[in-house]
């Protein structure tokens, strides 16, 4: 195994613990909404939702990381240059983690002061870590991105379209995240800004990312030809491109920008479940293409499984509340909230499992992966998020009916609707669902940390790691 295997296969096992972190602090925030006057002035709703949403920011970062150091070397077929850097990089990004969460863990809060920018809170929605580890996480991608880079450089005469569409994805990478460091003390000025990082970071860049990983995973574990991955691959990038740069509009529309950000906002986002759509029939050709037959079963139920709920999580669920005739009541709601859950999940948690089985395979040795173990945690994860999103779509429906469209939007109007049944069942649904989702994740590790189970129909099946001809 190459040294940016394991350096990949560290980045996983760190990703993969910090998912449990967050999965701690999602519960944790969720019984916030049931006994409202739990740990008053201890610790309160606010940092648990912070460790929850920058925990989920910080380990689907590092797992997208590891997954491409991971099938960086295997592309190229050579080591990855400054490898070294990148580990040492490794560890400074752990060691700082463990800081700001103890920092956000015991110290909380600061004056509103520099110092406390600096040292304790930025303040700003899932990059509320301090300016020092937000400086260190910029060093870090830009250590990630000379590997790549470099390697690359080195093995030029190799270069394939994925690692082109790669290389290029690493520029809005490193450069919008400096949008993670606050630039202004307007408020309208600052959320424009804000939203780049939360959609042209997070939704677009990392969309492509993920777009390359599912290539790599798909002619891994299904032997699809490069041909025609990447061909979907440049299909994908550009149709993210073409809706979701103006797309960013739908998070402008009430904020205090100009009223064209409404007709823009709106149509171009309507055009964004597009390429999730492609994904889809990519997925689904492909499994066409060889009758579903695969090395690994896991990783494969997990990559297609992408495809659909990144579709239906981050499309269809986006699209309901993505024109401003609807967004005006759904705005902010536990609405978005189900949206938020669903699109993470399906987008990048289904991928980066994909690829943990991808690698637990490798490490391990065996021929095929099959067996049912891996089927309890698939079946628990996938049902308790379906279930958390489905009571908080329920929830927010109430908030927009009787909040917002009877109500009129008051404070009177929003205390009513929080104790409406039907809002107050979708939230205790989102808690059931949250444990069962919690144990899925258990099942997952023990699934990882056990021997793997080798499939029993394994005559037919295509070696791993190398592409088969397509039929004509
Ligand atoms: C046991 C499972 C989980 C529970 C109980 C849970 C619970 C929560 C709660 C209570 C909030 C705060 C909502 C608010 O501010 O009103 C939240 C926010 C959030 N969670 Fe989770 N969560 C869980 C798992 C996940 C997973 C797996 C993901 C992503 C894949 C995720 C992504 C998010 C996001 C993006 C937000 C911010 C949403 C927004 O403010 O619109 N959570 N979660
Ligand atoms: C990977 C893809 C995506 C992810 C991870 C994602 C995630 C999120 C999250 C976490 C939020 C809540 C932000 C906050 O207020 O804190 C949000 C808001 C929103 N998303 Fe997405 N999303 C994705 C794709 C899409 C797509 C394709 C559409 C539409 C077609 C869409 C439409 C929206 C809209 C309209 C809002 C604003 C909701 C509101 O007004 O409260 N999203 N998204
Ligand atoms: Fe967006």
């Amino acid at each position: 195994m190459y040294e940016a295997q394991k350096l990949g296969i560290k980045y996983l096992t760190a990703a993969v613990t910090l998912f449990g972190v967050m999965i701690l602090f999602g519960l944790l925030s969720s019984l916030y909404y049931l006994f409202p006057g739990m740990l008053y002035n201890v610790f309160d709703f606010s940092m648990s939702k912070t460790l929850h949403i920058d925990t989920l920011v910080i380990w689907l970062l590092m797992g997208l990381i590891g997954a491409i150091y991971y099938y960086l070397p295997k592309e190229l077929e050579q080591e990855v240059v400054g490898i070294k850097l990148g580990n040492l990089a490794f560890w400074v990004f752990c060691v700082s983690v463990a800081l700001v969460a103890l920092t956000f863990l015991f110290v909380q809060y600061g004056e509103a002061n520099e110092f406390s920018l600096w040292f304790i809170n930025q303040g700003r929605k899932y990059v509320e870590a301090p300016r020092w580890a937000a400086v260190g996480i910029t060093a870090i991608m830009l250590v990630f991105s000379y590997n790549i880079i470099a390697t690359c450089v080195k093995a030029k005469h190799k270069m394939t379209g994925i690692l082109w569409v790669l290389c290029l994805d690493l520029v809005p990478l490193v450069v919008v995240y400096l949008d993670a460091f606050p630039a202004d003390t307007n408020l309208s000025r600052d959320l424009y800004w804000w939203w780049w990082l939360v959609h042209m970071w997070v939704e677009s860049t990392w969309e492509v990312l993920i777009g390359c990983i599912m290539a790599w995973v798909l002619m891994d574990v299904m032997g699809t030809s490069r041909r025609i991955v990447e061909t979907w691959l440049y299909i994908e990038v550009m149709l993210v491109l073409g809706a979701g740069i103006l797309g960013l509009g739908h998070h402008y529309f009430w904020i205090g920008t100009p009223e064209y950000w409404l007709s823009i906002g709106g149509f171009f986002s309507a055009l964004e479940p597009l390429p999730l759509l492609g994904m889809v029939v990519h997925a689904v050709y492909d499994a066409g293409m060889h009758r579903l037959k695969t090395g690994n079963r896991p990783a494969y139920f997990w990559i297609t499984t992408e495809a659909f709920l990144n579709f239906i999580g981050a499309g269809v669920w986006g699209f309901m509340m993505t024109l401003p005739q609807i967004n005006m009541f759904s705005h902010g709601t536990q609405w978005t909230a189900s949206h938020g859950h669903f699109a993470f999940y399906g987008a990048y948690v289904c991928g980066i499992i994909a690829v943990l089985y991808v690698a637990k395979q490798r490490v391990s040795g065996v021929q095929t992966m099959g067996g049912n173990r891996w089927k309890w945690a698939y079946g628990f994860l996938n049902i308790g998020m379906l279930g958390m999103v489905m009571g908080l779509l329920l929830a927010g429906m109430a908030q927009a009916f009787f909040e917002r469209a009877a109500g009129g939007s008051t404070l009177m109007a929003y205390t009513v609707a929080s104790e409406n049944p039907w809002f107050t069942s979708g939230i205790w649904a989102r808690t059931g669902f949250g444990f069962m989702f919690a144990l899925g994740y258990v099942l997952l590790i023990i699934d990882l940390l056990k021997a793997p189970v080798p499939q029993k129909e394994s005559a037919a099946l295509p070696p791993v790691g190398h592409a088969q001809p397509e039929p004509a």
